[in-house]
């Protein structure tokens, strides 16, 4: 099976344990399930693995991977501090009860009602992606008589390897102020002269789905050697390097598993290290994992509709679901990995194009899928759905998003209801 949560029993599919063909019985499909189990594990492993390797770190939750209450709930249990993009995020966080010391606000295009909200809501950190949004910041916290903590977002110039629309860290970026150009290092100076910035590091983030180790060795290399730059002309000494999202999950076979504790503790060495070289105090580490804390604690269940073949061209199965509920692989034709939940023990070699219910033909959840002969009425789970399917969810086709139903051993519970089509109607006046 393509994660250890995942099992079969009596020829149905197992989520966390529980027969998924039973729960798309009592909640209904399409369904997002979240194992609360895995997500708590998932917790662990960065932020044990941070407080054991590094001499000061913390993890943050990047919760637009999946933003809910009950998550900013979970992940506060666990310790981690979070990263929010938007004051819809931070909103949620709250109302959830995140301490707010530990929220880090991202965006590169933050208004300046967006800034005062998030001080207003006594936001921990700003990570600030370019001059003008220094200003504002500036501005806005000297209105309020706060001296705001800040982090400055760079870009190190670094290819991470992975689909373009994920990778960020390049010099030819929309976030971030780059290094290569000189340009970080005014940023730098520049904030330092301001009066309500209480600037504590420099942020980077080179990009998602990363599975290359040295990726991250580079990147910490560039930020580090950067400190020292900064320590030599500005005389500043930054006291926090904040690395960006996590490492990569399996989605299918082919993806690796990447043994994170191993890899935490590699880059933690490579940073002590490297602050020795260069003579600069080891900073705390800050990570902003999204996807390996959620991915694989999600699955998306499915009910199979229809099914045809097109002699000399393909099949298909049509589910209940689709670019909705996940857009990935419309956009960016991501890798799945499909079972028949209803069906584990029979021979998968019908192969299929899984299409959503939306009306257009780029709705697919995923081509070449060889699965079991499915039948209208059939349970399709696609696995590993836990990151970027619900917080991309959208109502194309006016077609409302579903719930979320987190397990927890033998319990389970709707964390976000099912939306209904009254809701659909609700903001219109
Ligand atoms: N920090 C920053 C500044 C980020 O931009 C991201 C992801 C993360 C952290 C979290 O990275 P992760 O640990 O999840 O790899 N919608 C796309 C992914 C977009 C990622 C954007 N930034 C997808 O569905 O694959």
């Amino acid at each position: 099976m393509i994660c250890d949560n995942i099992s079969t029993a009596n020829g149905h599919l197992l989520f966390g344990g529980r027969d998924t063909v039973e729960l798309a019985g009592k909640y209904g499909t399409p369904l997002y399930l979240m194992d609360e189990r895995r997500v708590r594990r998932n917790c662990r492993v960065y932020k044990e693995n941070m407080d054991k390797h590094f001499s000061s770190a913390l993890p943050l939750y990047a919760s637009k991977a999946l933003s809910c209450k009950r998550l900013y709930e979970i992940v506060a249990q666990e310790g981690l501090g979070t990263d929010v993009v938007s004051p819809g995020e931070l909103y949620l966080a709250k109302e959830a009860g995140f301490p707010m010391e530990k929220v880090f606000f991202h965006g590169n295009a933050k208004t300046d009602a967006d800034i005062a909200f998030a001080m207003d809501c006594g936001v921990g950190f700003f990570i600030i992606d370019n001059m003008d949004e220094l200003r504002a910041v500036d501005r806005l916290a000297g209105e309020r008589g706060i001296r705001q903590k800040a982090l400055l977002r760079l870009t190190p110039g670094i290819d991470p390897h992975t689909f373009e629309a994920v990778a960020t860290g390049k010099v030819d970026s929309k976030f971030g102020v780059p290094i290569e150009t000189g340009q970080a290092m005014d940023f730098v100076a520049a904030a330092l002269e301001l009066a309500h910035v209480d600037l504590r590091g420099i942020h980077a983030h080179v990009g998602s789905q990363v599975f290359d180790s040295a990726v991250f060795y580079d990147t910490a290399d560039i930020m580090l050697s950067f400190i020292a730059d900064l320590k030599r002309e500005l005389g500043y000494e930054a006291s926090m390097l904040n690395l960006g999202g996590g490492y990569g999950v399996r989605y299918t076979e082919s993806d690796p598993a990447v043994d994170i504790g191993q890899e935490l503790a590699a880059v933690a060495a490579h940073i002590r290290e490297g602050s020795r070289r260069l003579g600069i105090q080891e900073p705390m580490i800050l990570m902003e994992p999204g996807r390996s804390i959620v991915a694989d604690a999600g699955m998306t269940l499915y009910t199979v509709q229809s099914t045809k073949t097109i002699p000399g061209y393909r099949s298909y199965a049509a589910v209940d679901g689709g670019m909705t509920d996940n857009p990935r692989y419309a956009l960016y034709r991501s890798a799945y990995t499909i079972y028949l939940a209803n069906k584990m023990g029979e021979k998968a070699d019908f192969v299929c194009t899984v299409g959503g219910r939306c009306c257009e033909s780029g709705d697919m959840i995923q081509e070449n899928v060889a699965l079991p002969t499915p039948q209208r009425g059939d349970i399709l789970a696609v696995c590993t759905t836990g990151a970027y399917n619900y917080s991309m969810a959208s109502n194309y086709n006016s077609i409302p998003r579903p719930p979320i139903v987190m397990l927890d051993g033998e319990r389970d519970y709707v964390a976000v209801r099912r939306e209904t089509f009254a809701d659909l109607g609700a903001r219109e006046v």
